[in-house]
């Protein structure tokens, strides 16, 4: 399939997990693609990678909390490919502690990434959304509507993510502007590998839980998340707008 051909697409945390796997297969599919990370030498891995297959892309090492930063990687893509046709938010941090525990600065930190850094790629990719087929995907959790414990900060901004993306899709389609968000469920990537480890825990402890609290009994892998990423910024999604699609198994279903 090559369904993005002459589309640029800018994806946000491009350096791994569910956000490489959609840079990959936006590649694949004809994109030109910025992906921008704050863990630069991950990105560069990433890039020397993907060079011998491609050079429709740029990686850019970037906190996109800032909003300087979003700006910034937005004006890279239209300089290098003349334009921004798709943007998907997908950065996000875990925190674990209950609301008692939150400190008022690791809610600015958490809210930063997770949230507002959403808010300000958009606001500085929808300018340069003046044609049809132009779309946002916010990478959102199951989170938008189960709790898990002690990830108050993360539920909440998950929660929000759903919010922003009904509010973005209303004020945008008389533009012609499609917004909706993902909402993955159990997905093996380094971000569980590194939880599971601090946890002192094992990838058979990470697959039993998964099997439990999932219909298909498994969990999910970042190439499934990208192909409904790609589907819903793609014109087969195109009367799709304000939505949250759910990649979880049949978790929320159980
Ligand atoms: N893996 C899951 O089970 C799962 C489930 C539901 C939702 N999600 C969501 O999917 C998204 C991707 O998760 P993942 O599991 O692939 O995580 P990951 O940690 O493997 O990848 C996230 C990437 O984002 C980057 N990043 C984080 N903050 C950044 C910032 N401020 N600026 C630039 N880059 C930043 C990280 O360096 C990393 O490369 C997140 O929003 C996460 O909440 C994941």
């Amino acid at each position: 399939m090559q369904r993005f051909t002459d589309k640029v697409a800018v994806v946000t945390g491009g350096a791994s997990g569910i956000g490489e796997a959609a840079v990959r297969r936006f590649l694949d599919e004809g994109a030109k693609v910025v992906f921008a990370d704050w863990d630069g030498a991950r990105g560069q891995t990433v890039a020397e990678s993907l060079q011998s297959c491609s050079d429709d892309f740029r990686f850019v090492e970037a906190d996109v909390a800032d909003e300087a930063a979003a700006q910034g990687i937005i004006d890279l893509a239209v300089k290098e490919f003349g334009k921004v046709d798709i943007l998907v938010n997908n950065v996000g941090i875990r925190m674990y502690q209950t609301v008692v525990e939150a400190s008022a600065e690791s809610w600015d930190k958490l809210l930063g990434v997770n949230l507002k850094s959403y808010a300000f790629c958009a606001k500085a990719a929808i300018p340069h959304f003046q044609r049809p087929g132009c779309s946002i995907v916010n990478v959102a959790s199951v989170r938008t509507v189960i709790a898990g414990s002690k990830t108050v900060q993360y539920d909440t901004a998950k929660a929000a993510i759903a919010g922003l993306t009904r509010g973005m899709a209303i004020d945008h389609s008389p533009d012609g502007i499609r917004v909706n968000a993902v909402c993955p469920g159990p997905i093996f990537t380094p971000f569980h590998a590194r939880r599971i480890e601090a946890a002192g825990q094992t990838v058979e402890d990470y697959n039993d839980d998964a099997a439990q609290r999932t219909m298909l009994r498994r969990p999910g892998t970042p190439e499934e998340v990208a192909a409904c990423i790609l589907f819903l910024a793609s014109d087969d999604a195109s009367y799709m707008t304000g939505s949250c699609l759910f990649v979880d198994g049949g978790m929320t279903a159980l």
